[in-house]
């Protein structure tokens, strides 16, 4: 094998040059990568062995009976987890050139390796976990020497292993830090608001450094700063003999964090040794409190509000598992724009890379950590690895995360089979014992699904928030027997629905299998357990003691082709708000309408393309905020249609189709039987007094006659990682989209940049993510592209030969 590696050393900028000689942080970006130890190539870390492909419904076949579904026999499932090849070994080698340690510690930190990583360095064992999903460290001082050092990691994923689509290899980032030997240690570092108001704040600092053995003449200087750097207030503190450091710093007139302004300190601390400074290092907080409890529900900063959230998975579409800075900042953004205002991490530990995105842009988190414990959901599960790592793996959540001010509650599970036991109540106590150790600021949760075994085993009792997920007609039977007095909707909805696709007639219903493999973007299916997004708004809306909800999910994700289970091809959920090229569907302005109470919301649906369904009843579906809107068909009016009042939540049973429709009304404005005519569909909505306050219309596409393209951003960064999003489109003589278009799409790049990956959006596509060509779904698709190192200009060029038609893009790279 030759090598090797180029390694790339960010040097954290230290005032003092004693001290920059000595605190080192190495990125380690370039590995060589091998599935098998005889043939490597050189790839980038973050990455994800997998998202390659190809898709085929070997990999990871299962027959299996989904209990959590409700299913009795087994059966061939072959989307579930994605049907891309992440099963087996995978290998990546580094080669890093260090100075002398000159007495530092070295820590090699995995930020997550999937799955079950072995490290060695200068091929001696170093360590290893077993989860996939949570950042370690590993000291590796006394395997390291001054010159060329060798890092070897060894993964593995095995079959059933996974519920969805978990990526594979070194899908976060990896690095080496050198300290000097007496440290401050970030993950032994907590700071913690104890206390706020817009007088004053107090921040406790609390840090125990590394290496302090009993010595008697060390200090910390901590300084809260603002983000431009000027000092707010500083403190002076001793160490103790057991190398602890504590201080109350008090702020006056703080920047409260919140998801509405999201203001970030620097807290820096310097240690001293008789006066001399050994080590410095900055850490980031937000200001805030968080509390619930029965009379107030949940706060932050002592305000009420109710948690408007989503459920994500990790995996970013069509970069699979790898995690990158732009792909969640696109995510953040989208989200807050609909008026979200937090995430949970389903179902697993996040990345720092997601926490600090998170906290800088105001999002407020559930940071969960595991699908089960002893009980395997299934066969090689984490079940397999509960007994003898859950305490460590929750250690780790809690220590890595715990200084992120937009983590509000800890998660310990999703869906654990042991709610109905005992034995499970007692797990629950212990692992949330734990998290207060750890951290006694915040609550914790998890998300049940049988309401009624864990309130039996005293299960959903012992919570600090009790979370259920589904079945929100049980929520007022739940709370009678909760003494806590409130609950939370961790997850809700689960409806399914195609970007762009209507099905008819229009049916509200549990969701079935059609022949194409798609689900109805007129958001009227949803699953078994689950429902529609409606019932959840109103469960928000009239009860008080319900604090939210995460709707399952915002995005699309590979594997769990729910109700596509059995059917092949299909690869990836429908579930999301958002599609897997992360485009929203209709199901977007729904909860824009109801969520965003900045913005104003008119969207009509569906599209009004439909050759060959003229005078056929075609339903028209308004999501607003305006209470009231009239439709017109080429300039006839249908009718004036206004939310509908006092409907609630039946607290007996699931809404059934008749039901589900009627209560839809109090939320979406709906037109039952417009007939189609090709021309213009129109509708004018009124405010609550009547007044005419916005207009909106779609109209029917002709021929192809362009390409339109649509950029998030036109300038990046030239750091080889920063990525734009470029949706693509056919548009008629008169710019109006094709909808139902389904053209090939090629796509080149040139200048300082290059192709990343390219998705529409469609689950039963086995096109590949990583091969600059694929066919538009429901008329559209998005191209991802990367920029270089080097400042240009990146050209994305796209054709679509059956039309003949061309068009470029140029984005700045800066
Ligand atoms: C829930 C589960 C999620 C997902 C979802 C689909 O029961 O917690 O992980 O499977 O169902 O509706």
């Amino acid at each position: 094998m030759k090598k090797f590696s180029l390694w790339l050393a960010a040097v954290l900028a230290l005032p003092l040059t004693a001290v920059a000689q000595q605190r080192q942080v190495y990125e380690l970006r370039a590995w060589d990568f091998s599935r098998d130890s005889i043939n490597w190539k050189p790839v980038s870390v973050p990455h994800d062995w997998a998202i390659e492909g190809p898709f085929d419904k070997k990999w990871d076949l299962q027959i299996v009976a989904i209990e959590q579904n409700g299913e009795k026999e087994k059966t061939e499932k072959s989307g579930r987890s994605g049907a891309l090849p992440w099963i087996g070994r995978g290998h990546y080698t580094t080669t890093i050139s260090l100075p002398q340690l000159a007495g530092r510690r070295a820590l090699l930190e995995f930020d997550g390796a999937m799955a079950e990583p072995e490290v060695y360095v200068n091929g001696r064992r170093a360590g290893g976990w077993a989860y996939g999903y949570t950042p370690f460290r590993l000291d590796v001082t006394s395997l390291l020497h001054a010159g060329d050092n060798r890092i070897d990691v060894h993964l593995q994923n095995v079959e059933e292993s996974s519920r969805w689509y978990p990526g594979a290899g070194l899908y976060r980032p990896v690095r080496l830090t050198l300290t000097p030997r007496l440290a401050i240690d970030p993950w032994a570092t907590a700071l913690r608001t104890v206390a706020a108001s817009p007088q004053e704040a107090t921040l406790q600092v609390e840090t125990q450094i590394d290496g302090a053995g009993g010595r008697q003449n060390l200090a910390v200087e901590v300084s809260v700063m603002h983000p431009g750097g000027w000092v707010e207030r500083a403190a002076h503190v001793g160490v103790d003999g057991q190398g602890r450091a504590a201080a109350d710093i008090v702020l006056p007139r703080p920047h409260l964090w919140s998801p509405e302004s999201p203001y970030i300190y620097k807290v820096e601390m310097a240690l001293y040794e008789d006066g001399r400074l050994v080590d410095q290092t900055v850490m980031k907080t937000g200001v805030r409190t968080v509390s619930v409890d029965s009379v107030h529900g949940f706060r932050l900063n002592g305000v009420s509000r109710k948690l408007k959230g989503v459920c994500l998975h990790h995996d970013l579409g069509p970069l699979g598992a790898a995690v990158n800075r732009a792909a969640l900042v696109r995510q953040v953004k989208q989200l807050k724009d609909m008026g979200a205002d937090a995430i949970r991490t389903a179902h697993n530990m996040p990345s720092q890379m997601q926490m600090e995105i998170y906290d800088s842009l105001g999002m407020m988190v559930m940071a969960e950590s595991f699908d089960m414990w002893r009980y395997p959901k299934c066969r090689n599960g984490y079940a397999r690895f509960f007994d003898a790592w859950s305490d460590r793996d929750i250690a780790q959540l809690v220590l890595a995360n715990r200084n992120h001010p937009s983590v509000v509650m800890w998660s310990i599970g999703n869906e654990i089979p042991e709610q109905w036991s005992e034995e499970g109540r007692d797990i629950a106590r212990r692992l949330q014992d734990l998290c207060h150790r750890l951290d006694p600021t915040r609550p914790v949760t998890q998300g049940m699904d049988r309401a009624e075994a864990a309130l039996k085993s005293g299960f959903a009792q012992v919570m600090d928030v009790p979370g259920f997920n589904y079945r929100v007609y049980k929520y007022d039977r739940n709370l009678r027997q909760l003494p806590q007095r409130f609950l939370l909707g961790s997850e809700t909805a689960s409806t399914v629905s195609s970007r762009g696709v209507y099905k008819f007639p229009v049916v509200f219903q549990v969701a079935r299998a059609y022949a194409d493999g798609q689900c109805s973007s007129y958001d009227t299916e949803w699953c078994s357990w689950s429902n529609l997004p409606e019932e959840d708004f109103m469960a928000e809306e009239d009860k008080d003691y319900d604090i939210g909800q995460f709707v399952w999910t915002g995005y699309d994700y590979l594997g769990e082709p729910t109700p596509y289970d059995e059917y092949w091809p299909s690869r990836s959920s429908y579930f999301g708000i958002m599609d897997l090229a992360g485009l929203p569907k209709d199901r977007y302005w729904l909860y824009r309408s109801e969520w965003n109470r900045q913005d104003h919301t008119l969207h009509v649906l569906p599209h009004w393309t439909w050759p060959g369904r003229e005078g056929k009843v075609t339903p028209v579906f308004v999501y607003t905020d305006y209470p009231e809107a009239e439709l017109f068909v080429n300039g006839r009016s249908q009718g004036r249609v206004r939310k509908a009042a006092g409907l609630q939540v039946d607290d007996q049973q699931p809404a059934t189709g008749s039901v589900a429709r009627e209560r839809a009304r109090r939320y979406r404005l709906m037109w039952d039987e417009v007939r189609y005519e090709p021309g213009e569909l129109r509708v004018v909505a009124y405010d609550a007094q009547g007044n005419r306050a916005a207009e909106t219309s779609v109209k029917t596409a002709g021929r192809a006659s362009g390409i339109k393209l649509e950029t998030d951003r036109r300038q990046l960064h030239a750091d080889g990682e920063d990525l734009a999003y470029v949706t693509v489109s056919l548009v008629d003589k008169n710019g109006t989209e094709l909808p139902t278009a389904t053209d090939e799409i090629e796509v080149s790049v040139s200048g300082t940049g290059r192709f990343r990956g390219i998705c529409n959006g469609d689950a039963t596509s086995l096109e590949s993510f990583v091969q600059p060509r694929m066919k538009l779904f429901s008329g559209k698709l998005v191209v991802t592209v990367q920029a270089g190192t080097a400042p240009g200009v990146l050209r994305l060029a796209v054709a679509d030969k059956r039309a003949r038609l061309e068009r470029t893009i140029d984005i700045a790279v800066e």
